[in-house]
Order: structure tokens, then C-alpha cells, then sequence
């Protein structure tokens, strides 16, 4: 076997994709080792994302740049992973000559084998839904970050009018507990103290445990025995799966942080009817009430949407009462983005100057939010798990049980766990000085 060949991923889209960018680069790490610069790879993969219209151009344009570099080095390989290439893989190879190879998020066990074929060659492609992906990776063990994602479930079943997820992801799938604390327990070993269990709809987690279903909160409240485990998230959620137990472990499991990331959308019923959400505006406050009953201090994050089909000034505004009540400490605002094949895409659309000063109007309450949230910490105490250097010299940067990133003025090691008083806030981070 020669000198190993070089990998370059790029990465576009949800954390789900971070994750499967290292579960890939593990599958070819047989013949393959990571570059950060693609000017020296021998194989690029664009792991990309189809939610909305900007999100699946930008991949066209990428390829439109490596082009170029493949004509310098014929023996580039390029490849395309991830949702635009299960929504519209087939269509790709055609329109850009320069792909080799298509693999669709559930195949990526497969990606050693399509490689040896682009290698010789061949445009493959493979876009089936196969069951568990990287059941079949062995894995190798590494020196890792502190914080990790981990996918504990797959897919989604609700379709809602808007979301393209449920045709790129397939259908809900739940990874085995047995896997799940397999991984998360290597994962510890080899440094990570908090771990992301991610998922399209992760709440509605159901995995199997020989003749049992375990929930999601049963398997948060196994992987808390971890000893080595500091901290364990989640994310995304839906309102509908927020089943109590998992409302209970936020109120009594020490390691389950205090940040929960459920999306509503809209915060008028006419229009969650039309987007198929399936639950109205004050089940899903009556949801953050029962959370915040069980803890108090548990900081929301949310998703919205604007400009949906139909949309009126008035629904609008039920948005923007929504947001005032609950009062989020962050949140993801979007305008509408019309996807082929969604049935949200037949309907008429709202003018986009409507849309845009909609979303302006949102992103300033969510911003005030944002703000009085993080200035709320300046001069109380929080933990900060060290992640690495700050801009700074003699300053380190990591995230507090909020997952604010907090700036301190200490000598830690990525992984110590600090406790640190708030000295300041600025409008995306805080200083804290250890205590
Ligand atoms: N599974 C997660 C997230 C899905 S995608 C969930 O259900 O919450 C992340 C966010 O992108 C969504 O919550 C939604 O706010 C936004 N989104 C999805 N489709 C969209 C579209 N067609 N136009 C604009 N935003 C969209
Ligand atoms: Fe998309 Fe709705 Fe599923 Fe979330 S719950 S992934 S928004 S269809
Ligand atoms: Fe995008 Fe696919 Fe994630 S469409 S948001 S990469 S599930």
C-alpha cells in the first residue's frame, strides 16, 4: 500500500451532518487521511443540505469552482453526500460532468466501495435507504474534542408541508441502546466530555434494548452513569414527542444541561393547521410551562418560519406574541423557501417584501431576547467546559451549561470543567473570571 490519499470534506446544513462528515471520513480512513485544504485532496466530498432554495445552490456553485482544480489533477475524485444528493442525485450527474460519485445520507457504509469505483473510473451512484448506516464501522480510536455529537435516530415521520427532511432522511429509525452506549462510552475514553444526542425528531427516540423500547429519556438517564460523562444535550425536538419522562429528567438529572432547542414555526393555529404541525400555540406554551416548572432556570431555543403561504399581518403577530411569552434565549428565524415536491410548494406565496420586513421584525424581539438573556448571567456563577484558545492570549473559550460560550482568563486545559463568576456580556458571548 502507497502513501495514504487525502480527504477534504465540506460540510454544509444541520449538526447531523457534522456527524456523518466524521463517520465518512472514518469509513475511508482504510486508504484515506483528512487535509483541511482542498487544493491538496485527492477525493473532496461535499456533505450538503437541501432545506431551503440558498442551501442546495450553494452546492452548484461549489462544484463549479473544484471543476478547476480537476483539470489541474485529473486524478481528483469529487463527490456529493447528504440531502441534495438523495433529493436530486441522479439529476446532478448529469448537470455537472465533474461529480464521480452520488451517496445518499443512508449509504455511507458504502462509501469505500463507490470510491474504488469513481477510482476506476465509474460514476456511482447510491441513493437506497439501507438500515444503519454505520452499524458496520468498526471505527478507530482517536485523541477527541471535548464536546461530541452523537446520532441516536433518523428520519422523520411528520411530514411537515414546508420540510423536504422526510424525503431526504427517510423515515423515522431509532439506533439500538446497545450501540448507542457502545459509542458514547468509546467516545469518553477518548476524551469527549459532553455529548450532543442528535436526531431529526430525537425526542421521539425509540431504541431497541433486546425484547424492550427504551425512550429517549431512559437512555439519557443510562448514559448519565457514565462516569467519565460531564454533560449530555439534545436536539431537535418536536413539541409533540415531549413525553413527560423526559420533562421529569430535566428536573432531576444533574447531567442533562439546561437548554432545550423545540421549534414551533408559527405562533398562529391557522397557519401550524397548514403547516401540519399538529399541535396549537398554547399546547406548545403549555409544554415550556411544564419544562420550566420541572426547571426553572432551563433556557429555550426555538425555529421559526415567516412568510408561509397565506400568512396574514394577524397570524404574524401571534408569532410575535408567542415569542413574548416564552421568552427564548436564542432562536433560528427564517424566511419561507419554497421546496419541489412539499405540498406547502403548490400554495400561493406571500410578496417577498412582506416576508422580508416580517422576518426583520422577528429577528429584532428574538435579538432583545437574545441580549436580556445573556446580560441576565453577568454577575452570577455558571460551569464552563473548557474547549480550546480564545483570540486572546491566556484566554480559553468554552460553553456554559446554557450554552453560552463564555471568554476566560485562565490557564485550563480543553475538558476541565471551571466554575467561573460572569463579569461581562457581550451580544453573543460572556467573560467570566474562575472562581
Ligand atoms: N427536525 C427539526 C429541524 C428541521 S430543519 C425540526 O423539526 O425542528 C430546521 C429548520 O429549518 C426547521 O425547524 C424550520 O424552521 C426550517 N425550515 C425547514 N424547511 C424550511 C423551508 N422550506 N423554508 C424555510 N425554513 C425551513
Ligand atoms: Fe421537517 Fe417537520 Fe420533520 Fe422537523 S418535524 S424534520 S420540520 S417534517
Ligand atoms: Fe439540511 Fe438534510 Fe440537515 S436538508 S438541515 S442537511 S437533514
Amino acid at each position: 500500500m502507497g502513501a495514504p490519499k487525502k480527504l477534504f470534506i465540506k460540510t454544509y446544513g444541520c449538526q447531523m451532518n457534522v456527524y456523518d462528515s466524521e463517520r465518512m471520513a472514518e469509513a475511508l480512513a482504510g486508504g484515506y487521511e483528512p487535509t483541511d485544504r482542498a487544493d491538496e485532496a485527492d477525493l473532496i466530498l461535499l456533505n450538503t443540505c437541501h432545506i431551503r432554495e440558498k442551501a442546495a445552490e450553494k452546492v452548484y456553485s461549489e462544484i463549479g469552482r473544484l471543476k478547476r482544480l480537476k483539470d489541474d489533477r485529473p486524478d481528483l475524485r469529487i463527490g456529493v453526500a447528504g440531502c441534495v444528493a438523495q433529493a436530486e442525485g441522479a439529476l446532478m450527474m448529469e448537470r455537472a460532468p465533474a461529480i464521480d460519485l452520488v451517496v445518499g445520507p443512508q449509504s455511507y457504509h458504502r462509501l469505500p466501495e463507490l470510491e474504488a469505483r469513481a477510482r476506476a473510473g465509474e460514476r456511482a451512484l447510491h441513493t437506497e435507504f439501507d438500515e444503519d448506516k454505520f452499524a458496520a464501522l468498526p471505527g478507530r480510536r482517536r485523541k477527541r474534542a471535548p464536546t461530541a455529537f452523537l446520532t441516536v435516530q433518523e428520519g422523520c415521520d411528520k411530514f411537515c408541508a414546508f420540510c423536504v427532511v422526510p424525503y431526504t432522511r427517510g423515515a423515522e429509525v431509532s439506533r439500538p441502546v446497545a450501540r448507542v452506549l457502545d459509542e458514547a462510552a468509546r467516545m469518553v475514553d477518548e476524551g469527549v466530555r459532553e455529548i450532543t444526542l442528535l436526531g431529526q425528531n430525537v425526542n421521539a427516540y425509540h431504541g431497541a434494548d433486546g425484547a424492550e423500547t427504551r425512550s429517549l429519556a431512559w437512555l439519557i438517564r443510562r448514559l448519565a452513569e457514565i462516569p467519565g460523562l460531564a454533560r449530555i444535550r439534545y436536539t431537535t425536538s418536536h413539541p409533540n414527542d415531549m413525553a413527560q419522562d423526559l420533562i421529569d429528567a430535566h428536573g432531576d438529572e444533574p447531567k442533562l444541561m439546561p437548554y432545550l432547542h423545540l421549534p414551533v414555526q408559527s405562533g398562529s393555529d391557522r397557519i401550524l393547521k397548514r403547516m401540519n404541525r399538529k399541535h396549537t400555540a398554547a399546547q406548545y406554551v403549555g409544554i415550556i410551562d411544564r419544562l420550566r416548572a420541572a426547571r426553572p432556570d432551563l433556557l429555550l431555543s426555538g425555529d421559526f418560519i415567516v412568510g408561509f403561504p397565506e400568512e396574514t399581518e394577524e397570524d404574524f403577530r401571534a408569532t410575535l406574541d408567542l415569542v413574548e411569552r416564552v421568552n427564548y434565549g436564542q432562536a433560528y428565524s427564517f424566511k419561507y423557501s419554497a421546496r419541489p415536491g412539499t405540498p406547502a410548494a403548490e400554495r400561493e406565496e406571500v410578496a417577498a417584501d412582506v416576508a422580508d420586513d416580517r422576518l426583520q421584525r422577528l429577528q429584532a424581539l428574538l435579538a432583545r431576547q437574545q441580549r436580556a438573556a445573556l446580560e441576565a448571567m453577568v454577575g452570577r456563577e455558571a460551569e464552563v467546559l473548557i474547549e480550546k484558545p480564545g483570540r486572546e492570549a491566556g484566554q480559553m473559550v468554552g460553553k456554559s451549561e446554557h450554552l453560552h460560550a463564555v471568554h476566560v482568563e485562565a490557564d485550563a486545559a480543553p475538558g476541565t470543567l471551571l466554575r467561573v463568576l460572569v463579569t461581562g456580556a457581550a451580544p453573543h458571548s460572556l467573560a467570566g473570571r474562575p472562581l
